[in-house]
C-alpha cells in the first residue's frame, strides 16, 4: 500500500508560507505524487464560514472563543479533508495547523500552553503532522509584506506578533524531529531550495516514492 503523508506550513502572517506550499505542491506533482492542498482556518465548506468569522468579525471575541473556533475548524479539516486523503496514499499539504494555535493563542494571547496542546489533541484525534516547516521572519519585515490592509489577527500589534514568532521558535526546539525552521527573509527561490531539500530528505529517509 502507498504511504500517505501530512506536511504543515507554519509561521507569522506575511512569512511567505502559502507561496512555498504551492511551489512544493507543483514540485511533488512533477515527481508523480498525488497532492492535496488545504488550509486552516477554512479548508472548504463549513471551514470557509468559520474562517470568515475568525478573520473578519468586528465585534468582541474572547480569547477562549477564538481558540475553540480554530479548533472546531481543525477537527473538520482533519476528518473531512486530511485523514481521507492520507489514508488514500496522498500527500496533504496544509497551510497552518496545530502549531498556529500554540503560537498564536498560547504564546500570543497567553492562554495556558498545556491546555491548548490538550485541546489540539482532541481536535486532531491525537494525530500530528509527519513534517512541519516553520518560516521564520522578523516581525518588521513580515508586517511590511502584509501591507496596510490587515485582517483581525494581523491587526493584533507588534508585541503580539513578536510573542508569536518566539512561540514558534520554542515549539520547534521542543520537537526538532518533526519541526524544521527555515529562514523566510531570503528570496522566494532561495527559501524554496531549503523547502525542497527538507521534503526530499524526508521522502528519502522514509523511503517514500
Ligand atoms: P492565514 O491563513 O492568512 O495565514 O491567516 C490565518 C490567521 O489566523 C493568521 O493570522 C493566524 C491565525 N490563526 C490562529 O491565530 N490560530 C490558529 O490556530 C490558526 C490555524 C490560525
Amino acid at each position: 500500500m502507498k504511504k500517505g503523508l501530512f506536511i504543515t506550513f507554519e509561521g507569522a502572517d506575511g512569512c511567505g508560507k502559502t507561496t512555498q506550499m504551492k511551489l512544493l505542491a507543483d514540485y511533488l506533482k512533477s515527481q508523480g505524487f498525488e497532492v492535496v492542498l488545504t488550509r486552516e482556518p477554512g479548508g472548504k465548506g463549513l471551514g470557509e464560514k468559520v474562517r470568515e468569522i475568525l478573520l473578519n468579525y468586528e465585534g468582541e471575541v474572547s480569547d477562549r472563543c477564538e481558540s475553540f473556533l480554530f479548533l472546531a475548524d481543525r477537527a473538520q479539516n482533519i476528518d473531512i479533508i486530511v485523514n481521507p486523503a492520507v489514508e488514500a496514499g496522498k500527500i496533504v499539504l496544509c497551510d497552518r495547523h496545530i502549531d498556529s494555535t500554540v503560537a498564536y493563542q498560547g504564546y500570543g494571547r497567553g492562554l495556558d500552553l498545556d491546555r491548548i496542546k490538550m485541546l489540539n489533541s482532541l481536535a486532531t484525534n491525537g494525530k500530528k503532522p509527519d513534517l512541519t516547516i516553520v518560516f521564520d521572519i522578523d516581525v518588521e519585515t513580515s508586517m511590511k509584506r502584509v501591507g496596510s490592509e490587515k485582517d483581525r489577527m494581523e491587526s493584533a500589534g507588534i508585541e503580539f506578533h513578536n510573542k508569536v514568532r518566539n512561540g514558534y521558535l520554542e515549539i520547534a526546539k521542543e520537537e526538532p524531529e518533526r519541526i524544521k525552521v527555515v529562514d523566510a527573509c531570503k528570496t522566494i527561490e532561495e527559501v524554496f531550495e531549503d523547502v525542497k531539500k527538507l521534503a526530499d530528505n524526508y521522502l528519502f529517509t522514509k523511503n517514500i516514492h
